[in-house]
């Protein structure tokens, strides 16, 4: 199920990648647009307090007064309601995708588990808007959430009887409204700090681009469908013929079918379910990266790429000349191996045996990775060589991209033999790797591919990879590989026609170059 709402999602953003470019995909940026509705719902909020009556008779009044000023009032009430929408749309895809990639395993478990209170004062904070309105939908909503309430007996007397009489609602209670509906938005704008606070620099404003074009299109919906109000509320009577809001709302029909004991159960069932998904995969969690001291000359190039502040540097404790040494904090690391790509000791041009760098994987090692990749490309070249004067690449990939074999069987070009080779994410293959494969003159070209454009399943694999190829950032390419020899393709699974094609046709179009023209 994981892996076919995975697939449903990369479809989705498949098309929106034709109307955005990469970068700006936002199915890859729902977190940060999340928060940039936020603030739209903040500012729009603070625009109609101003104008908003807080008396029980004025109430309803005064949010027609400005629903009849189209142009500001008007259009900062819309404006309120369509964000405030929106945000649960993009909070509950962005939930399903990250659940869809798994992306709450291992220390990610904390953005997780702070997510799931997210939702619920996402909807308190819009249950509680509509009350304020006072028209015939408030009454319908105050009375459900008081009968909700009742139900668990906290206040020691059925509240849900205050709503049955006009006697019976007070100013005071409708401020006590007004003040839930400020705290709990600004309860849920803490909830959301804490969210990504364990997260090393959380991108949480979305491009410039996509915030004008997210405030243009609210601006056009609230013009063409201004937000409006149903009759004022009215508690001699019961509200027939509601206009419905299905996306905060959508609980009350719900409890109106199956009673509040049920929907409690149903609620906090669904809660803890949702919250503990985590602890279903701790056990398949696999072994941290650790240090090799006599090979750490505390450079600290592993701590500044590592995603996920899994490694600190710390006074060395090996009496070794240099101020400080790597230290790995296991139950943050997620063995994304992007320590190993940034450490200057990763190198794949050496002679000796054990091939130790200052910072490995031990469910594959940087010994692993040169006997492997040696052994893909020599079988390629053997191949490349049994058809005369055949072309040979090397595809590097991540485990979160395109499948790799499927790749090598989708090419079946007589004179291009093709090599792959997995890491846990490009970000792991030291820039030296393919230096070690185009400079000796083992392979014609190099592919590096992994997740689509800006969508690292481990956040800046991606983002580090572009860096060093294009030298900057430590450990950078060597000037002295041809850059018309290397390719990046950044594809999902389901791009695998498309990358298979862009590796033939790349491979086709390189000029064949021996082990003797070799530069290492
Ligand atoms: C208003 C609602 C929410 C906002 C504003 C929000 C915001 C964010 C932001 C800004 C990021 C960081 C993106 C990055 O830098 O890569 C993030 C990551 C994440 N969020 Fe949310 N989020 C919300 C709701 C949720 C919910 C409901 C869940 C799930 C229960 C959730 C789970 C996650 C996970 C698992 C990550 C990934 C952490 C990682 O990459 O290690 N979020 N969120
Ligand atoms: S493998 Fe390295 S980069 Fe990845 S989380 Fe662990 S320490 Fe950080
Ligand atoms: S990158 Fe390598 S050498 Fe530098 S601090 Fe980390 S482990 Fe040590």
């Amino acid at each position: 199920m994981q892996q076919y709402l995975r697939n449903i999602f990369h479809h989705i953003e498949a098309l929106f990648d034709k109307a955005f470019d990469g970068a700006l995909n936002p199915i890859r940026r729902l977190g940060p647009l999340a928060f940039f509705l936020y603030w739209i719902v903040a500012g729009s909020g603070i625009y109609i307090y101003i104008f908003f009556d807080t008396s029980v008779s004025g109430a309803y009044e005064s949010v027609e007064w400005m629903t009849r000023q189209w142009y500001l009032a008007g259009i900062m009430r819309s404006l309120h309601r369509y964000a405030s929408d929106a945000m649960v749309v993009v909070a509950m895809m962005h939930l399903l995708r990250e659940f869809s990639y798994g992306r709450y395993r291992g220390a990610r478990w904390f953005a997780w588990f702070t997510g799931v209170p997210i939702i619920w004062f996402l909807f308190f904070s819009g249950v509680s808007g509509y009350w304020l309105v006072w028209d015939q939908l408030a009454q319908y909503v105050a009375i459900g959430s008081m009968e909700w309430l009742d139900w668990l007996g906290i206040f020691g007397k059925q509240v849900a009887n205050n709503f049955l009489s006009p006697a019976t609602i007070t100013d005071r209670f409708f401020t006590l409204l007004v003040f839930i509906h400020i705290f709990v938005p600004l309860f849920l704008l803490f909830i959301m700090w804490f969210h990504v606070m364990r997260l090393k620099s959380p991108r949480i404003n979305p491009p410039k681009e996509l915030m004008i074009s997210s405030i243009i299109a609210l601006v056009i919906i609230s013009l063409v469908y201004p937000a409006t109000s149903h009759d004022k509320a009215d508690l001699s009577t019961v509200a027939l013929n509601l206009n419905f809001d299905w996306f905060y709302l959508i609980a009350y029909p719900l409890f109106d079918a199956i009673g509040p004991g049920p929907m409690w159960a149903a609620g906090i069932g669904v809660t803890v379910l949702v919250s503990i998904i985590p602890l279903f995969s701790m056990r398949n969690r696999p072994a941290a990266a650790f240090v090799s001291l006599e090979k750490c000359n505390g450079c600290t190039r592993c701590a500044a790429d590592c995603p996920y502040d899994a490694i600190e540097m710390k006074p060395r404790s090996d009496g070794l000349k240099f101020d400080t040494e790597a230290v790995v904090d296991p139950d943050a690391c997620v063995s994304c191996g992007i320590c190993v790509g940034a450490c200057p000791v990763s190198t794949p041009f050496r002679h000796d045996e054990e091939m130790q760098t200052g910072i490995d994987l031990p469910s594959q090692s940087l010994k692993n990775m040169r006997d492997e990749v040696v052994k893909v490309m020599k079988t390629a070249r053997d191949e490349a060589g049994a058809v005369g004067n055949g072309t040979a690449v090397v595809v590097f990939g991540c485990a979160n991209g395109i499948n790799l074999e499927k790749l090598k069987s989708s090419i079946n070009l007589p004179d291009c033999s093709v090599a792959v080779m997995g890491v846990a994410c490009t970000g792991m293959l030291p820039p030296s790797f393919i230096d070690f494969a185009i400079s000796r003159g083992e392979m014609d070209g190099v592919v590096v591919t992994g997740c689509r454009e800006n969508g690292c399943y481990h956040r800046f694999g991606q983002f580090w990879v572009e860096d060093r190829i294009n030298q900057l950032r430590d450990p950078n390419l060597r000037a002295r590989v041809p850059r018309e020899r290397l390719r990046t393709i950044w594809a999902a699974p389901t791009d695998l026609a498309k990358a298979a094609d862009e590796t033939a046709a790349f491979c086709e179009s390189l000029p064949s170059i021996t082990k003797d023209d070799g530069v290492g």
